[in-house]
């Protein structure tokens, strides 16, 4: 039988819950947040709600989350180039473009953000057991997990950058630490 998330017990375990809940709830973007990208009975793949926003396909097991774009593991860079449909040319500069290295495709001929600097999603199940994190390990703990994706959510539901709207998404101290005891969860 396909697992199923674990209801939680304690108050943060529960709130935590909501963030990987497989749901489309425009009222509260942190309402399945993770889900977006870590849903199906492996918590690995993308649900309606990244189709509908996104138009990435349901199921897609290959996306961006930031990881070579921010770097925070300080490797070396390189640029590679890329050919697009139109036959111009991309510079990107990266210390592992992921998943581009092996389909060729550039980023203007990729809406869905599935090839440069993409990686594919992992279990979310087991993961407090298998630190350190991301592709390049730089993430140590989930605290660290926790800490990417506020700024990973920040920068990209920000509609103006560093202007005064707001970003649509981003994670309080209580959200990371409530993501954290859920996670721990998923035996
Ligand atoms: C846009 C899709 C997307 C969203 C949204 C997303 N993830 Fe991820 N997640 C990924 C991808 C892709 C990776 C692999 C990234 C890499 O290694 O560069 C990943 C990696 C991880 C890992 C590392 C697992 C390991 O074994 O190294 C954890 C833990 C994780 N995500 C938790 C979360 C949590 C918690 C949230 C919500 C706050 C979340 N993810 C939201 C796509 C996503």
């Amino acid at each position: 039988m396909a697992p199923v998330l674990p209801e939680g017990v304690t108050p943060s375990e529960k709130r935590g819950r909501r963030f990987f809940e497989d749901v489309v709830d425009f009222a509260d973007l942190k309402h399945g947040a993770c889900a977006a990208c870590h849903a199906g009975p492996m918590l690995n793949e993308t649900n309606d709600f990244a189709q509908i926003v996104f138009g990435t396909p349901k199921g897609t097991r290959f996306q961006t989350v930031g990881v070579s774009e921010l770097n925070a593991a300080q490797n070396p860079v390189h640029e590679y180039v890329f050919t697009n449909q139109d036959g111009s040319k991309t510079h990107v500069v990266s210390p592992d473009p992921g998943r581009a290295l092996i389909t060729g495709v550039a980023p203007k001929d990729d809406p869905t953000f599935a090839n440069v600097n993409a990686f594919k999603t992992p279990t979310l199940w087991g993961a407090h057991k298998t630190a350190p994190y991301f592709h390049d390990n730089s993430a140590k703990t989930l605290e660290d997990v926790a800490a990417h994706y506020n700024l990973f959510f920040t920068l990209t539901s920000d509609p103006d950058g560093p202007g005064p709207v707001e970003p649509l998404l981003s994670l309080t101290p209580q959200d990371q630490a409530d993501i954290v005891a859920y996670m721990k969860l998923l035996r």
